[in-house]
Order: structure tokens, then C-alpha cells, then sequence
């Protein structure tokens, strides 16, 4: 078999060649096919900006429209998804019954999983999941609350009518803030893509084998729930809160972390790539003044936040290991404002990352040279030794 390298978490190794987004980690810039990000969060929406990364130009004004008309008609989910969800527990996590919902779509559209090539099946499979999660999300919000799940409605914008779905009543009004909408909008774009992250190289390696976008998806899902990867959010809230709970300063709480007390890390904190900043926590930082100035909430958690940002920022320790915020530093902050559940962070940001495990399938599935991935490995196990019988083992 030749000699293979050894690369734990694949810090060195490229596993594939893409168009999809770049990243310089040492200088911080992100461009999604080329747009800065920057620009993207500013002037785009969301279902322009998934157009864009899966189909690697900004759309004109009437595919736009086409584009956004199509993910509206696809946007009621199966009547059975209700039983579905009832099924689990109410205090189930969000992430492990989305999961479990997104795996199931295939059975509702088994004729799109039969030919993963076809650019046609394709599309539709996007349309399905990027038109239905949001209802799903909201479906699984409202049962964990015990409340009456509402249908979306064909005459509102995509996030507005997914905050109604999720916030609203039957037959009671529903005041969307403009600038609420906005900032969820912001937030989502600047999840959307990411290149080859943890969740993002799953949906690549399950969709490697053929198995259909659903399916890659949900696994990508999976991935994203660790608290090392999207489940950061939820866990950077927790954190905060702790502080704020306990009786330590948020200096002492910063040497536990040095001290690598309990394995205490600082969430929120550090990344793989980005050695000098994050430039989506510099956006979200923005809107999180924006949005709790706005609601008026939170305050002290975010203020909690700016010190142990302060503190850590001119620590030897974060210093020396360039450790800065990354972009689930304050989005927990900014989601909570909003009303969203600590738990409902994560499917948040599952929602947002959507459009770029969508692209990353299509080029994947669509690229000549790829193969099934299979990673070697480097056996340190016992040599060949014989099966002892039970009654000789001692
Ligand atoms: N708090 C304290 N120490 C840290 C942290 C942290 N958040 N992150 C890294 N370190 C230390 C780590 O202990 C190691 O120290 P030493 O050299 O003394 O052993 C050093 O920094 C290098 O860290 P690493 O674990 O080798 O870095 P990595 O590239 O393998 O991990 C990471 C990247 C994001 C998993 C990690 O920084 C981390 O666990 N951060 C906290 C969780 C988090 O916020 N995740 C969200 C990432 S961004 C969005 C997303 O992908 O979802």
C-alpha cells in the first residue's frame, strides 16, 4: 500500500480544488466568489447571495425574482412532519430533530434522488431544502414551546415570514421590526459560506458516495451541532451567562481558561484558519450594538462580553496563540435579543450555512476528477496474534 502522510484534522491537506469561497486567514478576507463579504452583508439578501454561491454568478433582476418565486411555492412542509416532530421528546435539542427531518425529506421526494448528476434534480433538491428548513426550524421552535404552528405566507419576504412563523400567533397581529429583519438577514449571509469547515467537508464526503442531498446535508447538520463548530453559539450564551451567575470576575474566569482548568476554553474564541481576526465577527460585533441598542436587552450579557474580549485581547496567552473572536462570539447575544430560545442558536446557523453546503454538494457532485472519499490511516494496532477460546482467557 506505499507510504501514506498522517495529518490529524487535516491542518495541511486540501481535499478538493473550489470556486466557491476564499479565504486569506492571516489577512482576514473572506469573498464569496469573489464578492468581500463585507460588501455582500451590506447590499445582499440571502436568497441572492445562496443563488450566487451555488450558481456562481449574481443573478439579474428577473432570475432573481424567478429564483425567489420558486423557493416560495416550495415552502410548506409535509402535513406528516407534524406527527414526525411530536415524536420526540419536547425538550429534544432542535439540532438532532432538524437533523432527523432534513434525512426524512428524502422519503417525501425519492424521484430527485435518483439521479444526484442531473443539474435538474439538483436545483430542485436545493429549492426543497432551502424553501422548507425554515419552516421546519419554526415547526420545531413552536413544539418546544407547546404553541400552534403557523403556514407561511406567499406574500412576505423570506426572513420576515420565517420570525413571523417562528414568533407569531394565530390570528393575532405580528409587528416585524424592519431593522430585526435586516439583522437576521445580515447574520444569515455571513454564515452562508465557509469552504471546507467541518460540516462543510461531511456534506462533501457523504455526498461523495452518491447518497443524495438530503442526505448530505443532514449529516452536514451533525456536524455543525458540536460546540467546537456551529454549536459554539449556544455555547459561548451559556458561558456568559455562567459569568454572570457566578461568583467570579470575568478576569478570574479568563485564568481558568489559561489555566486549562477542567478544559475550560473560551468560547467563541479561535479558529482553525483566520490568525488575525475573524472578518465576520467585526460585522457582527456592529450588529450586536445595533440590534440590543434597538430591543434595549441583554445588556449586561454583552457587556460581559466586551470585557472578557478586552481582557483576552491583550493577554500573553491569546496573544501567542492569535486567538480572536470568531463569528459565534456575539451572535448568541444578538439571537437571544431577538427572542430565539439558547437552544435555537445553532439551527440559526445551519440555516445560514445552507446555501454554502448546497454549492459545496453541486461542485462537489458535478466535478469530474471526484472520487468517493476515503481517507487512509496509519494502523498502530496489535499484531497478528490467535483467537484464544473464552475458557482459556484469563
Ligand atoms: N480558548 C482557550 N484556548 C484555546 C482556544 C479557546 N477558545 N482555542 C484554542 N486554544 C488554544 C489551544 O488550547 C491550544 O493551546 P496549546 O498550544 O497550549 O495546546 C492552542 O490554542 C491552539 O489551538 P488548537 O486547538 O490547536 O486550534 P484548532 O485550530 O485545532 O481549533 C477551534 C480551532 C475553533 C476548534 C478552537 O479554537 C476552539 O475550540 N474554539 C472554541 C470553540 C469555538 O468558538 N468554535 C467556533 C469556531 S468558528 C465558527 C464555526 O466553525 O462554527
Amino acid at each position: 500500500t506505499g507510504l501514506v502522510a498522517l495529518d490529524p484534522g487535516f491542518t495541511t491537506t486540501a481535499s478538493c480544488t473550489s470556486e466557491v469561497t476564499f479565504i486569506d486567514g492571516d489577512a482576514g478576507i473572506l469573498r464569496y466568489r469573489g464578492y468581500p463579504i463585507e460588501q455582500l452583508a451590506r447590499h445582499s439578501t440571502f436568497l441572492e447571495v445562496a443563488y450566487l454561491l451555488i450558481k456562481g454568478e449574481l443573478p439579474d433582476a428577473a432570475t432573481l425574482e424567478n429564483w425567489v418565486a420558486r423557493i416560495k411555492r416550495h415552502r410548506l412542509l409535509h402535513e406528516n412532519f407534524k406527527a414526525f416532530f411530536t415524536a420526540f421528546p419536547h425538550r429534544g435539542h432542535p439540532m438532532a430533530i432538524l437533523q432527523g427531518g432534513i434525512a426524512g425529506m428524502a422519503t417525501y421526494y425519492e424521484e430527485t434522488t435518483q439521479r444526484v448528476r442531473d443539474p435538474e434534480q439538483q436545483e430542485l433538491q436545493a429549492v426543497h431544502l432551502l424553501a422548507k428548513i425554515p419552516t421546519m426550524i419554526s415547526y420545531i421552535a413552536k413544539r418546544s414551546a407547546g404553541l400552534p404552528l403557523l403556514y407561511p405566507d406567499s406574500d412576505m419576504g423570506y426572513v420576515e415570514d420565517f420570525i413571523r412563523m417562528t414568533f407569531g400567533l394565530p390570528y393575532q397581529r405580528y409587528d416585524i421590526d424592519p431593522v430585526i429583519v435586516r439583522a437576521l438577514e445580515t447574520l444569515l449571509i455571513l454564515h452562508a459560506d465557509h469552504e471546507q469547515n467541518c460540516s462543510t467537508s461531511t456534506v462533501r464526503l457523504v455526498g461523495s458516495a452518491e447518497a443524495n442531498m438530503y442526505a448530505s446535508v443532514a449529516a452536514g447538520v451533525g456536524a455543525l451541532s458540536g460546540p467546537l463548530h456551529g454549536g459554539a453559539n449556544e455555547a459561548v450564551l451559556r458561558m456568559l451567562t455562567q459569568i454572570r451567575d457566578s461568583d467570579l470576575t470575568v478576569k478570574d474566569f479568563v485564568e481558568k481558561v489559561k489555566n486549562k482548568e477542567d478544559g475550560v476554553k473560551l468560547m467563541g474564541f479561535g479558529h482553525r484558519v483566520y490568525k488575525n481576526y475573524d472578518p465576520r465577527a467585526a460585522l457582527v460585533r456592529e450588529t450586536a450594538h445595533e440590534v440590543l441598542d434597538r430591543l434595549g436587552s441583554g445588556s449586561d450579557l454583552l457587556t460581559i462580553a466586551m470585557e472578557l474580549e478586552d481582557i483576552a485581547l491583550s493577554d500573553e496567552y491569546f496573544i501567542a496563540r492569535k486567538l480572536y473572536p470568531n463569528v459565534d462570539f456575539y451572535t448568541g447575544l444578538i439571537y437571544s435579543a431577538m427572542g430565539f430560545p439558547t437552544k435555537m442558536f445553532t439551527p440559526l446557523f445551519a440555516l445560514g450555512r445552507l446555501p454554502g453546503w448546497i454549492a459545496q454538494y453541486v461542485e462537489m457532485i458535478n466535478d469530474p476528477v471526484n472520487k468517493i472519499g476515503r481517507p487512509r490511516q496509519v494502523y498502530q494496532g496489535a499484531t497478528r496474534r490467535d483467537y484464544v477460546s473464552l475458557r482459556h482467557r484469563s
